[in-house]
């Protein structure tokens, strides 16, 4: 499979986050059940605003008839497309509210993203590789998963083990191909 993923940095960086890349071919194989519990004990000690760990995730196996189902029908098709090789979903939900006062927490989905990074690094350690998704239709899966208002969904993510590129479309296989971008340091800081 390619090597071409990985990072090409202009400093030394860790090898995870090098080689951590969003992959859409996945391979059927199951992902354990004590291999998420460690994905989620990476995400528990993220650090969070008030320490509020506001992030919930709900899980959903390929096997399950019921549940997997209810989260791959609101992708947009094209994520639909990749993501059904899947053999786990996770959505992301955030409480809106501090436990300690009911005021709205501004830092919520910010929080979660800290843990999904946790979670996604944890994943790789163990050869998991995580995509996230934006592409999907947020009332649907609310109504689907009966999430109450009080929650924000912050994503949905496809993860397991990757598989050859060769079961997706061209456009697709490219994609997964192609050497990863990024801009220039310079444009976004000054040291
Ligand atoms: C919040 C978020 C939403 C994303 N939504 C989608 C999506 O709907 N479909 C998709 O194919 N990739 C999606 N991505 C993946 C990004 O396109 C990807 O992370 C980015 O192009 C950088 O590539 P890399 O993760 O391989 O380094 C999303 C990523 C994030 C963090």
């Amino acid at each position: 499979m390619s090597s071409r993923k990985s990072a090409i940095t202009d400093y030394p960086v860790l090898e995870l986050i090098k080689n951590r890349w969003s992959p859409r071919s996945f391979s059927p194989e199951p992902v354990k059940k004590e291999i998420l519990f460690s994905l989620f004990e990476a995400a528990r000690w993220a650090p969070s605003a008030y320490n509020e760990q506001p992030w919930h995730f709900i899980v959903a196996h390929k096997e399950d008839n019921k549940l997997y189902p209810l989260i791959i029908n609101t992708l947009v098709p094209f994520n639909k497309q990749w993501a059904s090789f899947a053999p786990v979903l996770i959505v992301c939900v955030a409480s809106k509210f501090f436990s300690h006062n009911g005021k709205p927490n501004s830092y919520a989905s910010y929080d979660c993203g800290q843990a999904v990074a946790y979670l996604t690094m944890q994943a790789l350690s163990h050869d998991i590789y995580v995509h996230q998704m934006g592409g999907f239709d947020k009332e649907s899966l609310r109504n689907n998963l009966k999430i109450p208002d009080d929650k924000e969904i912050i994503n949905v993510m496809a993860l397991g083990y990757r598989d050859t590129p060769d079961k997706l479309s061209e456009e697709m296989k490219k994609t997964e191909l192609a050497e990863r971008q990024r801009k220039k340091m310079a444009d976004w800081t000054v040291i």
